[in-house]
């Protein structure tokens, strides 16, 4: 059944392009090819990248026309109704990355979720048209194509709009996570038009699947680019979907609506250079920290997922995890963040210091806590022909976001505005951070954990890695990272392997089901860590220059079902 489904992707995209391209699946084995290589959660998207590459693009036009794409055949993550960062290398040198994190409207307030009790209204933060975020996707692409885009900005977009007007087949991928939002679909006549069937029957596997009102979008933004989005038909239609329903967003949101280009933040670790997001993410400063941490062991040595390294992972983790906590978020509203000191490999010392080697600490449950973040997000890597390298991270937040479609839009909304602390001052054990960070205010960006991230040497791009995965996705990114670096992983290894996460609070580590020995688990357990097992971790996708052998691989995580890396 797998591989009709897989044929049928490749017939499409055998229509997409003159000549087929090379192309793996996903697992341990990476795609090796000699041009250039896309890993994304959709093999046909991956495909779309590649055919870019193949049209001359460079890494950034196929990351645009990937992303696109994706919008249409991964509707969980990919998206133009949501946001997210880009960071780019070239071969050149020249490190970029771009800022596309959804705005809180103008309208917005630090209380704006909380009933008179001072506690939150029905979830409302996560749940409902005020959770909904300005979108950025469209203006950060938009953004990146500006700065360095080579092909026109409508050749781009039109492999999207071909996938979303003559419709894609049902993959398991996709029945099945319409299946599980069934009763969201119910709930809102708009999302009922684009995830049923006319009739009101679920989609079944192998139905084509046409989304018309996407295409119709889609097209308006390949005809005026950033504008078809942010104003003019789609902006009306938006802001008038919003004042129907209860929600904030106006026109006037969207027209102000500006992505940034951004200083990424960069570090070193055992000699690569390491150029990540900066804030309003977090992962790139809580990574690096973690990586000055690790940095004074020889984790070659203490050995690949045994007891001992997963203590000290743990414990980096534990750290790094209360400093994001305590200091991260939108950087245009918290001018005194202690990025230097986060990022200084003596601080980082200093840290390491408090680790015991043989038992764990305890996490101090007075300062700080988590708040929920849910586990569905899309990233891919993308190499061109010339080496340069993009990563690209973004999301609706949850699984379909908002799971509201704008009607008439035929996109998903987002829900991220559950990324920022909703109630000011309470912090507690229970789930919740109210520090000031991260408070909402009008047009402001949440706090994220999405880690693009590019892994240079000498000024060169070596690889390019991410995932999803809430708060796990810096944690996944980094055991990604070590997993070739001192465990000398190739790039289909390093995302397959078994990953655990520790965010500070709660203080219990989740290990991923079926990847680690009862042994190691007992050895771990007895220097006194909580754990429990979870399911699948993130879904990371990697691409790596072998400039040795003159070739490039691409890594794509199976644990999603339609992920695949392609190349030529
Ligand atoms: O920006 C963030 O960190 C979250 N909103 C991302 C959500 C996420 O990764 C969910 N999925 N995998």
């Amino acid at each position: 059944m797998r591989l009709f489904y897989r044929s049928i992707a490749l017939v499409l995209c055998i229509a997409l392009s003159t000549s087929t391209s090379l192309y793996a699946t996903s697992g341990r084995t990476p795609l090796r090819v000699e041009n250039g290589v896309v890993a994304s959660a959709s093999l046909t998207a991956s495909e779309v990248g590649v055919e870019i590459l193949k049209q001359g693009g460079n890494a950034v036009d196929a990351a645009i026309a990937t992303a696109f794409a994706l919008a249409v055949t991964w509707p969980s993550a990919g998206n133009i109704g949501g946001g997210g960062f880009m960071v780019y290398h070239g071969e050149d040198g020249h490190a970029t990355s771009f800022d596309f994190r959804e705005k809180a409207p103008l309208a917005a307030t630090e209380t704006m979720y909380l009933g008179l009790d001072g506690k939150v209204v029905n979830n409302s933060n996560h749940i409902g048209m005020l959770a909904i975020g300005v979108p950025g996707t469209v203006a950060g692409l938009y953004k990146a194509h500006e700065e360095l885009g080579s092909l026109p900005w409508a050749d781009l977009v039109a492999p999207a709009v071909a996938l979303a007007r003559d419709g894609i087949p049902i993959s398991y991928a996709l029945y099945s996570g319409f299946q599980q939002n069934q009763s969201a679909w119910e709930q809102h006549p708009s999302s009922a038009e684009v995830f049923l069937k006319a009739d009101g029957s679920a989609y079944e596997l192998g139905d084509l699947w046409v989304q018309p009102d996407l295409a119709k979008t889609l097209q308006l933004i390949q005809e005026q680019g950033r504008d078809g989005f942010y104003k003019g038909e789609n902006a009306k239609l938006l802001a008038d979907f919003m004042r129907a329903n209860g929600g904030v967003i106006t026109e006037e949101d969207l027209e102000q609506y500006e992505a940034v280009e951004r200083e990424p933040v960069r570090g070193t670790y055992r000699g690569y250079e390491i150029i990540s997001m900066a804030p309003p993410s977090s992962g790139g400063v809580t990574m690096i920290e973690m990586l000055n941490i690790l940095e004074g062991y020889d984790l070659a040595a203490v050995g690949h997922n045994s007891a001992q390294y997963l203590h000290l992972l743990t414990e980096a983790m534990r750290r790094a995890y209360a400093d994001r906590a305590e200091h991260l978020g939108d950087p245009d509203f918290n001018e005194s963040m202690p990025l230097d000191e986060l990022l200084d490999k003596e601080y980082a010392a200093r840290v390491r210091a408090t680790i015991d080697p043989d038992r764990a600490s305890v996490s101090d449950e007075t300062q700080f806590g988590n708040a929920y973040e849910s586990d569905e997000t899309t990233h891919f890597s993308v190499a061109d022909k010339d080496g340069n390298m993009v990563s690209l991270t973004y999301t609706l937040e949850f699984g379909y976001g908002s799971r509201i479609v704008a009607e008439g839009g035929g996109y998903l909304l987002n829900n991220e505005l559950g990324d920022f602390n909703a109630v000011p001052g309470v912090t507690d054990r229970s789930g919740q951070i109210g520090t000031p960070a991260n408070l909402v205010a009008p047009q402001k960006r949440p706090l994220s954990s999405m880690s693009p991230t590019i892994v240079a040497q000498d000024g060169k791009p070596l690889m390019a890695v991410g995932s999803p995965g809430g708060r796990t996705i810096i944690n996944t990114t980094l055991q990604l990272i070590l997993n070739v670096i001192d465990h000398g992983m190739n790039i289909g290894e390093a995302v397959e392997a078994g990953r655990i996460h520790h965010q500070w609070l709660p203080d219990i580590t989740t290990f991923e089901e079926g990847f680690f020995s009862p042994d190691t688990v007992n050895i771990y357990q007895g220097m006194g860590h909580e754990m429990r097992e979870r399911g699948r971790q993130g879904s990371a996708m990697g691409v790596y220059h072998d400039r040795e052998n003159g070739l490039f691989l691409g890594g794509a995580d199976s644990r999603v079902g339609d992920s695949g890396a392609a190349g030529y």
